[in-house]
């Protein structure tokens, strides 16, 4: 039997805690838990507006595509820690067991103004 190893998942200022599972992505991760994170393509790295900075565990997500690469040089805000939420899935537990994400400040306000 196996069971899916689950990382805790957190968003800087936020209080809540939720699950990220061994071979989800951060996106589907929220969208199932009620986490708003901004996703205007969809989730095919169509966009840049899933874009997050990864505080902790990033070395245990998935690789970025060139893809992903290219849609982040166009993000606003982003560093060496920038992930697109839809395209970033973890591969493997951090030794913490915690990712913890925090969405750009010029991306909070769109996400506010959403909902
Ligand atoms: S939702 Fe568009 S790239 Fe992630």
């Amino acid at each position: 039997m196996s069971k899916t190893e689950s990382a805790t998942l957190r968003l800087d200022g936020d209080a809540r805690t939720f699950t990220l599972a061994v071979g989800q992505s951060i996106l589907d991760a929220a969208m199932d838990q009620g986490l708003a994170i901004d996703h205007a393509c969809g989730g095919v790295c169509a966009c840049s507006t899933c874009h997050v900075r990864v505080r902790a565990g990033l070395d245990c997500l998935s690789e970025a595509s060139e893809d992903e690469l290219d849609q982040l040089d166009e993000a606003r805000d982003s560093g060496l820690d920038s992930r697109l939420a839809c395209q970033a899935k973890l591969t493997s537990m951090p030794k913490d067991g915690e990712v913890r994400i925090a969405i750009p400040k010029w991306n909070v306000n769109a996400v506010r103004e959403g909902h």
